[in-house]
């Protein structure tokens, strides 16, 4: 933090913004920001919080402002960075404000400021009664993942729980990120025991977030979904294993290493590296991989076509983008980049196009576009462009439904 500009005890305010958020400087960030009352504040859903947090939108975007005292908000600006520049599941931070005339363990004594993650929601709106319903068995393998993908990363949460973590629709998943880093630190790695102690703190906030629901919902305690921790716990078991695992490859199975690359992409993660040992007998070698961020499908269609989407729904259109190459192979360029501007314009930004008019705007179209695609036409070997061709267009409702229990 030594490269932040110093205060003197005459400012009422220093910020720390990154680039490209001028709109941010003319805020009144000397007062508390449970009093403004500029035209910029906008009223979004969030999850439970000790600290008072508010949304404000301009033109380059909308931002989450959390006021909360100093050593906090800088724990929460510094992890938040390091996971941002290594492009980690967690919200992106903008700036930090410091108020040096407030009291710094005073609930006032900083400003965090994130940049808001669009069409995001808190665990509760996926509750149906006491626990998850169908969503269950999706929100515990992300949530988990999530976990993983941290610990891989070598953060340490503290202070991991249902309501510190941001939910959005993907695909027929759910994307995770950490919104909650207060209590966080970055390692180069960690070690068993750190990452058994966070699971451990996990484990305890589940079993009373899923006890408070029973509570609210008024479901009796003995139903309550008290060992949901312990199932995530399982889980995230399951894939540091499989992420860390050594293969023994015999010489004439070269091609498991191929295997073991794609499996490692299937499950989202970019490649970092491969380590191969060669065995003294010259007949088996030792296979090690180091994964980076789980982006690659993101990555592949942000590549090919420009388009930002969350990993699983990059999968998906780059599946439906496959199948338009096959539907067209007579007619398409043999350039698989020129080929995927055709989708693109004749295929994908029509059908977006009308998705986005029929559905609320606070819902993600690319999530509905992938619901669409879900929704059966695959099944028949069409693309989306056929669809879009026929007389009707009445695509299942995106996120609201899907909230209600559509898989
Ligand atoms: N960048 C963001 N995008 C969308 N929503 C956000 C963002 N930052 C915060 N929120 C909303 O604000 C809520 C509270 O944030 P956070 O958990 O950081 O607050 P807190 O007061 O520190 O929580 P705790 O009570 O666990 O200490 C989140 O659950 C989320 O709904
Ligand atoms: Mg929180």
């Amino acid at each position: 933090m030594s490269d932040r500009p110093v205060a003197t005890s005459i400012e009422p305010y220093t910020i720390t913004l990154r680039p490209g958020h001028p709109g941010l400087i003319e805020l009144d960030w000397a007062r508390s920001i449970a009093d403004w009352t500029t035209a910029h504040l906008v009223d979004l859903p969030r999850g439970i919080s000790r600290h008072t947090v508010r949304f404000v939108a301009f033109e380059q975007g909308t931002y989450a402002i959390k006021e909360l005292p100093l050593k906090a908000a800088q724990r929460d600006y510094e992890t938040l960075r390091r996971l941002g520049d290594v492009n980690g599941p967690a919200v992106r931070p903008v700036g930090l404000v410091v108020r040096p005339l407030e009291d710094p363990n005073g609930e006032q004594g900083a400003c965090l400021i994130t940049r808001y993650i669009d069409y995001s929601f808190s665990y509760r709106e996926l509750l149906s009664g006491g626990s998850f319903g169908p969503r269950r068995e999706q929100l515990l393998d992300a949530f988990a993942m999530l976990l993983t993908e941290l610990h891989l990363l070598g953060c340490f949460w503290g202070d991991c729980s249902l309501s510190n973590v941001l939910y959005r629709f993907d695909a027929g998943a759910i994307d995770t990120r950490l919104v909650d880093g207060e209590t966080a630190s970055i390692y180069d790695t960690l070690s068993d025991a750190r990452r058994q102690h966070d699971i451990d703190i996990m484990v305890e906030n589940v079993a009373g977030e899923m006890a408070d629901i029973a509570a609210e919902q008024g479901v009796s305690i003995d139903d309550a979904d008290l060992h949901m921790g312990e199932d995530i716990a399982a889980r995230y078991h399951a894939f540091w294993r499989e992420l860390r695992a050594e293969e023994r490859i015999e010489r004439h199975e070269q091609y498991r290493i191929t295997e073991r690359v794609d499996r490692l992409h299937e499950l989202g993660f970019e490649v970092d590296e491969i380590q191969l040992v060669p065995h003294a007998d010259g007949e088996h070698v030792h296979l090690k991989t180091r994964v980076a961020d789980r982006n690659y499908h993101t990555n592949r269609l942000r590549d090919l076509t420009g388009i930002q989407a969350a990993e699983n729904q990059a999968r998906q259109m780059l599946s439906d983008l496959h199948y338009y190459e096959m539907a067209h192979s007579g007619s398409l360029p043999a350039n698989r980049a020129l080929a995927a501007v055709r989708w693109r314009v004749e295929a994908f930004e029509p059908m977006l196009a009308r998705l986005a008019q029929q559905i609320p705007p606070i819902e993600d179209p690319l999530q509905a576009y992938c619901d669409l695609l879900q929704s059966g036409h695959r099944k028949q070997n069409f693309t989306v462009e056929y669809s879009v061709a026929g007389a009707r267009c009445d695509p299942p409702r995106s996120t609201n439904s899907s909230k209600s229990g559509h898989p």
